[in-house]
């Protein structure tokens, strides 16, 4: 998602039980122009009694009172009656406050992946309540505050962002719970402002952090913010490689595995960068996440290019796919067993654009199968200036560096620090 779908401002309801200075913060940068993408249109409190409603009015926000004891245990009710009033007003995000209760699952499936919480502590340590005197306790040196993402379990939804303090020796939790109260008043504003320009994706058990515009150039060093990419390929030990070659970009790198219930593209292209796109725009279009995708082979000269873009369907597995190709060259002499391998790679984006490139490693094929790094063909594959060592006898790291694949990732390199 980029910012540009999130020129409109998200109107966003605030829950709070108590004192309200997370939503003082939150209600002063939203005075100060810091919050541009969000509308703070409701505060709403389960405790009819609460400061925070009145400072909410006195900022011209609507506040109302939920009172949850008539509802006695009925949680999933009183949640009810809240979900009715959201989406009466249009809610589409939901900041907890200092709002006292757990969440039963009728809320956060209302508002899935839309609803954040601040906790007084460095998740996972310390859930619950208390979480300063428990630091405390248990001697943490560090404290600090999180912003997560709400989900079925406490205090465990994604985190979001983390702010520390130090903890001094002469601390009661009330100093403590004080110093990091200043920084939750940074964060919380900070927070609501990545998500409502669009800037946070959930992934699995974590938050990305999008590129992007901000409010808070001051704190958006400490973010690292970066655009993740996918490697569409269900080969782990392919993901592992191509991870390797581009260590130093700025990239998280994902797999496909973060999608469990997905099929594979059907590759009926007939060429490399055919079939690399068609795994590209597939992971790219499931995803909508920047997407990286290859497709290789090994060229045998004596077999006219054979097996070439076939090459992993030449056989049903990789052992059997070497020994027809070792049985089909048997009387061929070595100075005719030239061979090299070829990828294509392609990246690709939600903003439309792409990019590919091509790479070769020349060499000539081997009489017999040798050596158990890398995968594929490796093993029978004789790489030119290695002594006659096979791919698969060579270093990881050494075939890394000298792979067609990596010298395909090469020539795409410097675009990783350009996706936003
Ligand atoms: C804060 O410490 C917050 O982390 C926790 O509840 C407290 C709320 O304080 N969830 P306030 O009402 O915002 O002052």
């Amino acid at each position: 998602m980029s910012d540009s779908n999130h020129h409109e401002r998200t109107p966003t309801a605030i829950l709070v039980s108590g004192r309200g200075t997370n939503l003082r913060a939150l209600l002063d940068a939203s005075a100060a122009g810091k919050l541009p993408h969000a509308e703070l249109r409701l505060v709403v409190s389960n405790n009819p009694g609460a400061p925070a409603l009145e400072l909410a009015r006195r900022s011209g926000v609507a506040a109302i009172a939920i009172d949850h004891r008539p509802f006695a245990k009925d949680r999933a009710a009183h949640e009810q009656s809240i979900i009715n009033e959201l989406r009466q007003r249009g809610i589409r995000f939901v900041v907890l406050a200092g709002y006292m209760r757990l969440l039963t699952a009728t809320l956060i499936g209302a508002f899935r992946d839309a609803i954040i919480n601040i906790h007084p502590s460095l998740l996972p340590a310390f859930p619950g309540v208390d979480a300063q005197a428990q630091a405390l306790r248990h001697g943490a040196r560090i404290a600090g505050c999180t912003v997560h993402f709400v989900n079925e379990d406490m205090d465990a939804g994604p985190i979001i962002l983390q702010r520390t303090v130090p903890v001094l020796p002469s601390d009661s939790s009330h100093s403590l719970a004080e110093r990091i109260l200043a920084e939750e008043h940074n964060a919380l504003p900070q927070a609501v402002d990545l998500f409502t320009r669009g800037r946070l994706r959930v992934l699995g058990k974590r938050v990305y952090i999008l590129p992007g515009s901000t409010s808070f150039p001051e704190l958006e060093p400490d973010l690292h913010a970066a655009t993740p990419v996918l490697i569409a390929t269900g080969n782990l030990h392919k993901a592992g490689e191509i991870r390797n070659i581009l260590a130093g970009v700025p990239t998280p790198f994902l797999t496909t595995d973060l999608f469990p219930e997905t099929t594979e593209p059907e590759e009926n292209a007939p060429d490399y960068l055919g079939n690399a796109r068609i795994k590209a725009h597939h992971w790219l279009k499931l995803s909508g996440l920047w997407t990286l995708a290859d497709d290789s082979g090994l060229e045998v000269d004596a077999l006219g290019g054979r097996p070439g873009v076939l090459s992993s369907r030449y056989g049903p597995t990789a052992a059997s796919r070497n020994a027809k190709l070792l049985d089909e060259l048997r009387d061929v002499p070595p100075e005719k067993r030239t061979a090299r391998f070829t990828a294509t790679v392609v990246l690709c984006g939600p903003d439309g654009r792409e990019f590919h490139a091509t790479g070769t490693c020349e060499g000539r094929i081997a009489f017999e199968s040798r050596g158990s790094n890398g995968f594929g063909y490796d093993p029978i594959f004789i790489p030119d200036g290695f002594g006659g060592k096979h791919l698969a006898e060579l270093d990881e790291k050494v075939k890394d560096s000298i792979s067609h694949r990596c010298r395909a990732l090469e020539k795409i390199r410097h675009h990783f620090a350009e996706l936003a």
